[in-house]
């Protein structure tokens, strides 16, 4: 015998109570709580201490035969990268973004391109439109089929006799189990469907692939603990207004947690972007000031971009600082060590960061390409074009070692540069190893000196 009973479930991290509660004791959320409907069997379970035949077994783990490592390729190089290597069979993985970004657009055309059987379940669109997108992608591949489905277990019955070689579901939030009263899109449906489905995935050994929708603070909508149940989480992520797009990991249990893919939006679907450093460095005859290349390192992937800056007299009483594809904290910080170190007024001065592309990056080996940016905007005087920067920067002005090193000289090599500005902390790089001339400074002020002095 079933009962329906009520329980709120916190939206970002799972906790469950039974009545709401304004903060989440366990993850001191906010306002996060939403009420359920959730069948709960009456008849008293116990489990422990029961006479059941049904048990399970452990197992030595130095018996256990390791199957061999199936993966396979996708062809799409940057969604091997991101996922290790190409595809673990029987993994799942979930791609969370923006709408628009090209989440689906992404995956239908990896069904389009492959040589499997691709099941591509589709809960958002219509058939017509899928086919109206596989038109704008342009490959017809007979091996693709697809499905209007947002039922479970209509899908499930599917699944049972016509198993896929890839399964790829968009989005988890539009399927729904009928077994649970709330809506599609509540947690606890989203928790039901990734369970069966990681059921399904687990025991036939296809892989699954989930697009999950994102909420207004960016995270994947749903409760954190889908997160946890997939093997898998990549952010699709980049800007409307820019063509460039970037697959990020943010979880892998069968890889590196901080690889990035980098793709192009274009007419007729995404294009993989293998040399990134080529479209980032804009071409450019004239010499302008506030302009310097940087060498940054994303995942374990070096590239080379653009890091532009603006200085100008402060209109307004409080100066401004603006900064796109870079953190304003850490630009704050930058000026700050550039007033005290270098005897620059910056603290009149409007400051606007740029980062080329529309590129978001965190590495701190930008910090020194940036300050030498602020300082040719600040000068009026251009940098050359030839030098790329790698080098963070401490709050005493010390330029600090990056990680990386060799790899981003070597791309910044294979470009062209004739030199580079990197710090002389950092160890175990030789001048003989490389064609690329080596500056090593120490301080911020060596750094103005050598351009400007
Ligand atoms: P879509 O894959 O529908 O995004 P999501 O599933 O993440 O919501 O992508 C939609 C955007 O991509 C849409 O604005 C149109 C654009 N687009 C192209 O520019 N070129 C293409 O070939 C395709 C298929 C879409
Ligand atoms: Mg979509």
């Amino acid at each position: 015998m079933t009962k329906a009973v009520t329980k709120y479930f916190c939206r970002n991290c799972g906790h469950a109570a039974s009545k709401w509660l304004g903060k989440c004791p366990s993850c001191e959320a906010w306002n996060s709580f939403e009420e359920e409907v959730v069948q709960k069997s009456t008849s008293a379970t116990r489990l422990w201490g029961r006479s059941s035949k049904e048990r399970s077994e452990a197992k030595n783990i130095s018996e256990i035969i390791q199957g061999n490592e199936q993966r396979f390729s996708l062809i799409d190089k940057e969604l091997d990268r991101v996922l290790g290597g190409g595809l673990v069979s029987g993994s799942i993985t979930l791609i969370g973004g923006e709408p628009g970004i090209g989440k689906s657009t992404l995956l239908l055309q990896l069904a389009l391109r492959l040589n499997k059987k691709v099941l591509y379940v589709s809960g958002e669109e219509s058939e017509s439109q899928l086919k109206m997108r596989a038109e704008r992608i342009g490959i017809i591949n007979n091996a693709c089929y697809v499905m209007c489905e947002t039922s479970l277990s209509n899908l499930l019955n599917y699944l049972q006799h016509n198993p896929p070689e890839i399964l790829i579901v968009d989005s988890i939030q539009t399927l729904s189990s009928e077994t649970i009263d709330s809506p599609p899109g509540s947690i606890s449906q989203i928790k039901e469907c990734t369970a069966e489905l990681l059921r399904f995935a687990k025991q036939s050994n296809v892989p699954v692939f989930l697009i999950g929708h994102i909420n207004k603070d960016g995270n994947i909508a749903g409760p954190k603990v889908l997160e946890h149940m997939v093997d898998t989480v990549l952010q699709f992520e980049g800007d409307r207004h820019y063509n460039y797009r970037i697959l990020r990991t943010l979880k892998n249990r069968f890889g590196s947690a901080s690889e990035i893919g980098i793709y192009e939006m274009r007419g007729s679907g995404l294009r993989e972007i293998e040399n990134p450093s080529e479209i980032l460095i804009g071409e450019r005859e004239d010499h302008l000031s506030g302009i310097t290349i940087s060498c940054a390192v994303e995942g374990i992937r070096p590239i080379l971009l653009e890091t532009q800056a603006l200085v100008s007299s402060a209109v307004y009483g409080t100066p401004q600082r603006t900064s796109n594809g870079f953190d304003l904290r850490r630009l704050s910080m930058l000026l700050a060590v550039l007033e005290k170190r270098c005897g620059f007024q910056l603290g009149v001065k409007d400051v606007f960061i740029n980062i080329a592309g529309g590129m978001k990056l965190e590495d701190p080996g930008l910090d020194l390409g940036i300050v030498a940016a602020i300082l040719s905007s600040y000068q009026n005087l251009p940098v050359s074009r030839d030098i790329a920067f790698a080098g963070e920067i401490g709050l005493s002005g010390e330029v600090r070692a990056v990680s990386r090193i060799e790899q981003r000289i070597s791309e910044a090599e294979k470009l062209g540069f004739k030199e580079m500005m990197v710090s002389k902390y950092n160890k175990g790089i030789d001048q003989k190893n490389t064609k690329i001339q080596l500056v090593r400074i120490g301080k911020v002020e060596e750094a103005f000196e050598w351009l400007f002095g």
